[in-house]
């Protein structure tokens, strides 16, 4: 493994009995950068990240974390090897706290932290993510951007050097998504590598060094995003002719509210 990599995928496939849901695919993600990881529904997204993050075995191929194998290792491991995740479907304790989920995480992150410890960096993350003042709260009484808000604060709370972030842009406003942007531009400034799930596609143009595109278990493209969205596959593909459309008009790097 190359010394610059945080995340090398090779030969991956992920399958759910007749279902090749990930079909042989390799992928890299350099330290510091930020690779966007576009396709259609089904296309095995969330169970790529499913395998790197080791909720579902791979049944073929290997993943490498800043050099280090963990295809293998248990998924509790993870954080210790600086690697944390958003779940598509927020997945919060119900009965805790904004506050205490955030900390619960902190308590299992790459160096694990005592109660105390753990409650004061929830604090410095809520006060990041917009949360402050609704730490408090339980998960049911806030928005479903705010729950969002909280699967990304969770993760962030692990100080993950590789993060995996999987839709947290869906069913967020405008206002609520340009937070989200620049939480990601920040988090990429200060050197974390992320890896972002998305259909929304203004996102994925503001964030992403590199798209990786998906479809049917596969990838079928892998590049700087200007050619990946202009690649007459990925338009077939997941974009759609509309899209391109739609770019060639606004002719800015802004892709006013494009979602797919
Ligand atoms: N636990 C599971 N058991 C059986 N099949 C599954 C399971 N999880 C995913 N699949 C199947 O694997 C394929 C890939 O699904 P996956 O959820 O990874 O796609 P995705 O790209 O994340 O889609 P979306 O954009 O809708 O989130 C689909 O055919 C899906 O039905
Ligand atoms: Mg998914």
């Amino acid at each position: 493994m190359k010394p610059n990599l945080s995340l090398e995928i090779e030969g991956a496939t992920v399958r759910f009995g007749g279902v090749v849901a990930v079909s042989e695919v390799s992928m890299t993600v350099d330290v510091g950068e930020v690779v966007g990881l576009i396709g259609p529904n089904g296309a095995g997204k969330t169970s790529l990240l499913n395998s790197i993050s080791r909720l579902v075995p791979l049944s073929a191929g290997s993943v490498h974390v800043f050099g280090q194998n963990i295809t293998k290792i248990a998924p509790y491991m993870l954080p210790r090897h600086g690697v944390a995740r958003t779940f598509q479907v927020v997945q919060p304790f119900a009965n805790l706290t904004l506050r205490e989920n955030v900390a619960i995480a902190a308590m299992f992150s790459l160096k694990s932290l005592p109660k105390l410890e753990a409650m004061d960096r929830a604090d410095a993350v809520l006060e990041r993510t917009g949360l402050t003042h609704k730490a408090k709260m339980l998960p049911a009484e806030v928005t479903l951007a705010d729950r969002k808000r909280l699967e990304v604060s969770r993760a962030l709370a692990m100080t993950p050097k590789l993060l995996l972030l999987d839709e947290v842009m869906a069913g967020l406003n405008h206002t609520e998504m340009d937070a989200m942007i620049h939480l990601i531009r920040e988090l990429q400034q200060e050197g974390t590598s992320i890896v972002v799930v998305e259909h929304v596609m203004k996102a994925i143009v503001a964030v992403c060094n590199r798209i990786i595109v998906m479809q049917n278990g596969k990838k079928i493209a892998d590049g700087n995003p200007k050619s990946v969205l202009n690649d007459p596959t990925v338009v077939a593909a997941y974009l759609g002719q509309r899209y391109v459309d739609r770019q060639s008009k606004t002719q800015s790097a802004s892709v006013s509210g494009v979602q797919k």
